[in-house]
């Protein structure tokens, strides 16, 4: 599935779909398995990084496997930096791809972010951009801080008109790598960037957001929210507690089978969080959407 049919449901009917970053085999088959469980269509999105990490070729496998689901599965890369990395993916199945030009200007962002929309369309994929900065929690951020970094719905109405974008990335107040939930959304300016853009927005940073604020974004008009860091503590969080009780283990399935399973119940409660829960229509046994 790609991203466009994916999130125009969602979009239409008012709920948003997870966009889970997976970096390993256990990150795939745990969002996955979540997904059928909840019967919810899902994301499924590489980093750059995991991409090196996990290699493209085998990331691509692995997500043409997943994508075998019971439900729609999107094959999504990640704040792409480059084309050729846009390229690379597209050439290897990604139905989606997102190209993060927010650290450029405005004119440069739109002429990047538009080649990259005409790659993804003749490959028969979707394309996400990027406008306004989500910065990371390497330090701690002001309020007035976030604001001036928020993406302006005027202009965002130009973006999304010059470069053909099938959702749009925003900084509405969140912050990439928070460890807890703590920040608020400016659900006002979703509302307002959601009527100038006309598109499916998207939140990014989302694990550090509240889950009361969540939920007002999503009604005033995010369509695909972006976890990382909430399946990162989940993973890592289960892989340490299995290696702590059983130090003498030395069957790698024992301790990454529990660290699967957390990443699984991490993405099931985000799951029914944004109301993707049974939205995966005839594709998972007739659960209605
Ligand atoms: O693109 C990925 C996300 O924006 C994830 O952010 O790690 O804060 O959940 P997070
Ligand atoms: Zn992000």
């Amino acid at each position: 599935m790609t991203l466009r049919e994916v999130l125009q449901d969602a979009a239409r009917k008012g709920y948003a779909v997870g966009a889970f970053n997976a970096n390993n085999l256990e990150y795939v088959q745990g969002i996955v398995d979540a997904a059928e469980a909840e019967a919810a269509p899902v994301i499924v999105q590489a980093s750059p990084g995991a991409i090196a990490y996990m290699g493209l070729a085998y990331i691509a496998a692995v997500g043409q496997v997943a994508a075998r689901a019971n439900v729609p599965v999107v094959i999504h890369l990640d704040h792409g930096l480059d084309i050729a990395v846009v390229e690379r993916c597209l050439r290897e199945g990604f139905t989606s791809v997102m190209y993060d030009g927010s650290a450029l200007g405005f004119e440069e962002n739109v002429a990047v972010t538009a080649r990259v929309v005409a790659l993804a369309r003749s490959a028969g994929a979707s394309a996400e951009g990027e406008l306004g900065r989500v910065p990371a929690a390497d330090r701690e951020w002001t309020a007035a801080e976030l604001e001036r970094l928020m993406t302006d719905p005027e202009q965002a109405a130009e973006f999304v008109a010059r470069t053909g974008v099938d959702a749009l990335a925003v900084a509405v107040g969140s912050v990439h790598r928070m460890r807890r939930q703590a920040q608020q959304i400016d659900v006002e300016r979703v509302s307002r960037l959601r009527r100038a853009t006309g598109v499916p927005l998207v939140l990014h940073g989302s694990s550090g957001v509240t889950d009361d604020s969540l939920v007002a974004a999503v009604k005033a008009g995010v369509a695909k929210v972006n976890i990382a860091t909430a399946l990162n503590l989940a993973f890592t969080g289960a892989l340490s507690q299995a290696v702590r009780s059983h130090p003498d283990e030395i069957d790698p399935r024992k301790l990454l089978g529990p660290a699967r399973e957390a990443v699984a119940r991490a993405a099931a409660a985000k799951m029914r969080l944004l109301g993707c829960s049974g939205r995966a229509g005839g594709r998972a046994g007739g659960v209605a959407g």
